[in-house]
């Protein structure tokens, strides 16, 4: 039923836990030699993170500590980098944390440049970024994302996670979403 809705899968369930393996594997090797004893704080940005992180730090070998943020640009990506709102914060204070921010897309790249700028004003020991995909075209800001799942066109895309108006965030597969869903 939310299939008819999908005009291309482009990740399917499959490919998506062997990505999640992949970075985590990645994730485990890179902070296990860091070896400072520091904690690893994985933050995940809602709600579009939540099922990518759910499998991602569940292949990471090493005790992580969980929390969430919600973060989200407003006005357009013409306006400064300093335009994104802080909706829910984090519980826990990053100092001396080895943060690893976990996201579902990069688009503009302002919601995550601003929000790794906040945390390493904040004093974070390090700030490093893992998102599932990216859409290199669309950046207005560049950010470095430290471990990266997949580069993607410019196309709106739905599932694990990810949302229209809420929708299809339950979709096991990552798919694009037909132009007659949205272009009303
Ligand atoms: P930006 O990088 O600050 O422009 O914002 C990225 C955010 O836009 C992501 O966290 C998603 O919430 C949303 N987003 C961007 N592209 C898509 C898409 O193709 N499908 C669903 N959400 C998207
Ligand atoms: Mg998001």
């Amino acid at each position: 039923m939310m299939m008819d809705d999908i005009q291309e899968v482009l990740f399917t369930e499959e490919q998506l836990k062997a990505k999640a393996k992949e970075l985590g594997d990645k994730i485990s090797a890179e902070y296990k030699a860091l070896n400072d004893g520091k904690t690893i704080l994985a933050v995940g940005i809602l709600k579009g993170a939540a099922v990518f992180y759910t499998d991602l730090v569940r292949s990471i070998d090493l005790p992580v500590h969980f929390d969430f943020m919600i973060a989200s640009s407003y006005g357009d990506a013409t306006v400064s980098s300093g335009k994104v709102e802080i909706k829910k914060d984090l519980e826990f204070d990053v100092r001396n944390c080895h943060v690893l921010l976990i996201e579902d897309i990069i688009d503009s790249g302002i919601t995550m440049e601003c929000v790794m700028r906040i945390l390493k004003e904040r004093g974070a020991a390090s700030v490093k970024l893992c998102a599932l995909m990216s859409k290199p075209s669309r950046r207005k800001i560049d950010v470095n994302i430290d471990y990266l799942g997949y580069e993607i066109p410019d196309e709106f895309v739905v599932g694990y996670g990810l949302d229209y108006a809420e929708k299809y965030r339950n979709l096991p597969c990552i798919g694009i979403l037909k132009k007659e869903i949205y272009s009303v």
